[in-house]
C-alpha cells in the first residue's frame, strides 16, 4: 500500500463529481479507455506521471489504470493541483497521488521523489522535471527500469531536446506537444480561453478597452491574443522571432518592443517559455496599476526578484493577487506568483481540448510499450496515423463529417505528371 500525500481525503466526493463532469466532455479518451479495458495494453507497466492534477488528468490516469498500468501521480506545478481531484483519485479510483495545492519547493521535490520511488517503466511528464530529476540524481538506480516516456508541453520538449543534443538522454521520449491534435488546440484554444479565465477569476476586471500585452506569439500567445481581442482589448504583441512578429502584425495586432509599450500597458501576460521576459527595466517603466501574469510553463518569465528589489512593500489584496508598491510610488499587481495563471487561478484547459492532448498521452504510452526496444534515446513525434486518428475520432464526436479523397484525386495528388 503506497502512502499518498494529499490535502484532505474528505474532499473526494466533490472531486469525483467534477471528474465525471470532465469525462462527459472527453469522448475520445473514453473510447480509448473502453478499448484499454478489453485489451489491457499497459498490463503490469509501472507508470509515474508528473502532470497538473486536474479533472482531465484524473480521467487520463483512470484510462492508464484501466489499460492495466500501475500508476502514481505527482504534480508538475506547486499551484496547479486541485485538492478535491487528488482526494477522489486516491479514495474513489485507488490511484496514489503526491500533490497538495500551494506546496513549497521542498515538498514539490519530495513528491517528485515519491513518484520516482515507484520505479517507473514509463514516465509521463509535463515540463520534464521528473525526467530531469531521474537523470540527475537517480541515474544509477531508478532510471535503469525506464524504457521510455512521454512529454506534454513545449518547455519540456525544449529541455528534452537539449538533453538529446548533449547525448544525456537515456531513454526515448514521445513529444506529445508536437502532435497537431495537441498544440493546435490545447496550446491555442485551451491556454487562450483559460488564461483569460484565470485573469478574470483573480481580478474581476473589465477587459474591453484595456491595453493588453501578450509577450510571445507562439501557439499559446496566439490563443491569448485572439481571446483578448474578442473581449474588446487593445492587444499588443511582443516577439523576438521576426516571422511570428510578422504573423501577429498581419493577424491585425500592434507589434512593439516590450519597453515601448510598458508605460501604457494595463495587462501583461507572458507565454514564451523564456527567462526574465519582463525584466527589471520593463518593471521600472510599468504604468501605475499594471497587472502582470504568466501562462508559460515556469515562473521565471517575470523577474520577480527584481520586482521585490524595486518594491518598498507588498501585500496580498485578493486570492492570487499581490500588490507591489515600488519606490517610484507606482503599483504593480502580480498574479499567481508568476506561475501558470490558467492553472493557478482557474481550472486549466477545458476538458474538450484536453481530450485530444490526453488521447495522445494514452496512445503515446501504448506506442512506447510496443516500440521502445526499437527506438533510440531521442525525442520522437507521435506517428502521423495516430494524430490523424485522434482528429477523426474527435470530429465524429462533434458530429462533423468530412469528404474522402476519390481514387482519381489520390492518383492526381501522387503524380508529378499531373497539371497543365
Ligand atoms: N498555460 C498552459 O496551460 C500551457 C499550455 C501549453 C504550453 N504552455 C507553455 O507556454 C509556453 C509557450 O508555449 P508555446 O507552445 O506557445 O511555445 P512556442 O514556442 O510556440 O511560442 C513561444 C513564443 O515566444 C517567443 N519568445 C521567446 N522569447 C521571447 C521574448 N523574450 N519576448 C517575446 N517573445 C518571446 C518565441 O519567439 C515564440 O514565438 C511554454 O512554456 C509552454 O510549455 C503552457
Amino acid at each position: 500500500m503506497i502512502k499518498c500525500d494529499i490535502k484532505d481525503k474528505s474532499l473526494a466526493p466533490r472531486g469525483k463529481l467534477r471528474i465525471e463532469w470532465a469525462d462527459n466532455q472527453m469522448p475520445v479518451l473514453k473510447l480509448i479507455r473502453e478499448r484499454f479495458i478489453k485489451e489491457k495494453p499497459l498490463k503490469g507497466i509501472k507508470m509515474s506521471c508528473c502532470l497538473h492534477i486536474t479533472t482531465e488528468t484524473a480521467n487520463l490516469a483512470r484510462t492508464l489504470k484501466d489499460g492495466g498500468a500501475d500508476v502514481v501521480l505527482c504534480a508538475s506545478n506547486p499551484l496547479s493541483t486541485q485538492d478535491d481531484v487528488a482526494a477522489s483519485l486516491v479514495v474513489d479510483y485507488g490511484i496514489p497521488v503526491f500533490a497538495i495545492k500551494g506546496e513549497d519547493r521542498d515538498t514539490y521535490y519530495k513528491h517528485l521523489i515519491s513518484a520516482i520511488m515507484h520505479e517507473p517503466v514509463i514516465t509521463m511528464d509535463d515540463g520534464a522535471d521528473l525526467v530531469g530529476l531521474l537523470h540527475k540524481d537517480y541515474s544509477q538506480t531508478h532510471l535503469r527500469n525506464v524504457i521510455g516516456g512521454t512529454e506534454e508541453t513545449t518547455t519540456g520538449v525544449i529541455r528534452l531536446k537539449s538533453m538529446e543534443k548533449d547525448k544525456a538522454l537515456r531513454f526515448p521520449i514521445i513529444a506529445v506537444n508536437e502532435s497537431d491534435t495537441k498544440h493546435l488546440f490545447d496550446n491555442r484554444y485551451g491556454t487562450g480561453q483559460s488564461t483569460v479565465d484565470g485573469l478574470l477569476r483573480a481580478t474581476n476586471i473589465l477587459i474591453c478597452g484595456k491595453v493588453f500585452v501578450v509577450a510571445g506569439y507562439g501557439w499559446c500567445g496566439k490563443g491569448v491574443a485572439m481571446r483578448a481581442k474578442g473581449m474588446g482589448a487593445d492587444v499588443v504583441v511582443t516577439e523576438v522571432d521576426p516571422i511570428r512578429a510578422l504573423e501577429a502584425a498581419m493577424d491585425g495586432f500592434r507589434v512593439m518592443k516590450l519597453e515601448q509599450v510598458m508605460p501604457y500597458a494595463d495587462i501583461v501576460i507572458t507565454v514564451t517559455g523564456n527567462l526574465n521576459v519582463v525584466d527589471e527595466k520593463h518593471l521600472k517603466l510599468a504604468k501605475n496599476g499594471c497587472i502582470i501574469a504568466n501562462s508559460g510553463h515556469f515562473n521565471d518569465e517575470i523577474n520577480i526578484a527584481a520586482l521585490e528589489k524595486l518594491s518598498l512593500s507588498k501585500r496580498t489584496v485578493r486570492d492570487f493577487v499581490v500588490e507591489y508598491t515600488l519606490s517610484n510610488s507606482k503599483k504593480i499587481f502580480l498574479l499567481a506568483d508568476g506561475r501558470l495563471l490558467n492553472l493557478s487561478a482557474a481550472e486549466g484547459h477545458p476538458a474538450i481540448v484536453m481530450d485530444m492532448s490526453f488521447a495522445n498521452q494514452a496512445l503515446g504510452a501504448e506506442y512506447m510499450v510496443k516500440n521502445a526496444k526499437n527506438m533510440e534515446n531521442k525525442v520522437y513525434v507521435i506517428p502521423k496515423e495516430i494524430d490523424m486518428e485522434i482528429a477523426r475520432l474527435k470530429l465524429n464526436s462533434m458530429n462533423i463529417a468530412i469528404d474522402d479523397l476519390t481514387d482519381e484525386q489520390i492518383k492526381y495528388l501522387s503524380s508529378w505528371q499531373s497539371g497543365t
